[in-house]
């Protein structure tokens, strides 16, 4: 099979990784891909947006199999328009890709299929958002309607918090992502992230993960896209797994089938398991990053075939099988993320992998034949281990064996599990 992959982050290098090791690749190309990808595919700089660009590739090079890692592509239209080209795709129509790009449409699925998630209004306007939050108090959340790379939400602990939040949205800070508000009620709980497949008919559940969203240790400062995360996540029991597919991911498919947009492609819920049960935070139409990263070290068969039946709705045909290993990924991110931060500070030094340990390029770049870090989020340092414990003690080992003087990292990723590997 001759595969092209979009995308050039930690994510993509992980599924990079994991693609070129299937017996049935033939060719690999990745646009733009990184230095990390370059490994395993062949690099095109591609404009994405181009959508005319990326199909005239395809026909060039016979390609048979897309695979769409980031969201903006998606909820961009380049899934339909390579469909509509003939060319088998992963990831998710525009219509279905609403699913992230848009929280409002989530929310009213929820409410039309009884799929659990905080109460909530949408606003297009400040006063009345402003109304809504001082009659429900405090602790609340504001979130700008759009996609504003995981910065577009505000959990408010007091009402003034909240108020400045809506200000914000609504001056411009997330752009046209913040044009329409969401304020949802507070979700107290232990946080999970659940992955699945499916084919606009079938569901394949994948595995599950913990994200670190807090920039700072102990889960404190700003949130940004991910600091790290590791895989299982331990308050996903299988009980919880039963019902949330019942709860929340089967109504999802058949909703979305329902309503004229059945979902083709991997997508997650990011749950709260409350007291009540698991509820619904929000959807991604993509694997997340880096939790991809942890999923793809553990996932023991063939990745290829399977994200292929997903494209082409075979996925009742195909199984996942997963190591029993927990795998932890820590992000080294330039110093400032997610703030300001120093583009092109050398990276002098990344270790090599071992069978247990490796490292992802997110935001590198060659210049003038040296690696760079160019992201806020610049290397992946991923890890296996029998217990969650031990993968993160080699994760940390490995990270400390970079050399990069503008990295940084949190020193606490898993710190949840560990405490309950204690326990
Ligand atoms: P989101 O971009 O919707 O995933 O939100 C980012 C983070 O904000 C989530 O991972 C949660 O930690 C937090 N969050 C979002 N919605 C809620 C909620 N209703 N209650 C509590 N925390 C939330
Ligand atoms: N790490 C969270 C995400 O990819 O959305």
């Amino acid at each position: 099979m001759k595969v092209l992959l979009i995308g050039s982050g930690g994510r993509e290098h992980a599924l990079a990784w994991k693609i070129a090791q299937s017996p049935l690749l033939d060719e690999f190309y990745a646009a733009p891909g990184n230095p990390g990808i370059a490994d395993h595919a062949t690099l095109v700089s591609l404009d994405v947006e181009d959508h005319a660009a990326v199909i005239a590739f395809t026909k060039e090079k016979a390609i048979d199999f897309v695979v769409v890692g980031p969201e903006a592509p998606l909820v961009a239209g380049l899934a339909d328009d390579l469909r509509a080209a003939g060319i088998a795709t992963f990831g998710p129509s525009k219509a279905a890709a609403q699913l992230e790009g848009s929280k409002g449409f989530t929310k009213d699925l929820c409410a039309r299929y009884d799929i659990p998630t905080g109460a909530y209004q949408r606003f297009k306007t400040a006063e009345p958002a402003k109304d809504y939050v001082r009659a429900q108090g405090a602790p609340i959340v504001i979130k700008a309607d759009g996609l504003a790379a995981g910065k577009g939400v505000t959990v408010a602990m007091t009402e003034a918090e909240a108020l400045a939040a809506i200000d914000d949205c609504f001056d411009g800070a997330f752009g046209a992502a913040g044009a329409e508000v969401v304020v949802e009620a507070f979700l107290d709980g232990e946080e999970a992230s659940f992955f699945c497949l499916s084919d606009g008919k079938t569901a394949l559940a994948l595995a599950t993960a913990q994200d670190h969203k807090r920039v700072g240790d102990g889960d404190t400062g700003p949130n940004t896209g991910g600091m790290g995360a590791y895989s299982p996540a331990p308050v996903m029991t299988s009980a919880m797994v039963e019902r949330t597919m019942k709860e929340i991911i089967e109504p999802t498919i058949s909703g979305m089938a329902k309503d004229g947009n059945p979902f083709s492609g991997v997508f997650f819920a990011g749950l709260m398991i409350t007291a009540k049960g698991p509820e619904l935070i929000e959807y991604n139409v993509r694997f997340g990053d880096p939790e991809c990263q942890v999923l793809m070290m553990r996932l023991k068969s063939d990745l290829l075939p399977i994200l292929y039946a997903t494209a082409t709705g075979t996925l009742d045909k195909v199984e996942a099988e997963w190591r029993d290993d927990a795998a932890l990924t820590v992000v080294l991110a330039s110093k400032g993320y997610p703030g300001a931060y120093d583009k092109n500070t050398p990276i002098a030094h990344i270790p090599e992998a071992s069978e247990e340990a490796k490292v992802f390029h997110a935001g590198t770049a060659l210049k003038n034949g040296s690696l760079v870090a160019t992201g806020g989020r610049v290397l992946n340092v991923t890890a296996l281990g029998k217990t969650v414990t031990e993968a993160q003690a080699r994760a940390y080992a490995l990270a400390d064996k970079v050399e990069w003087e503008n990295g940084f990292c949190r020193r606490d990723i898993g710190w949840q599990a560990v405490a309950r590997e204690k326990a």
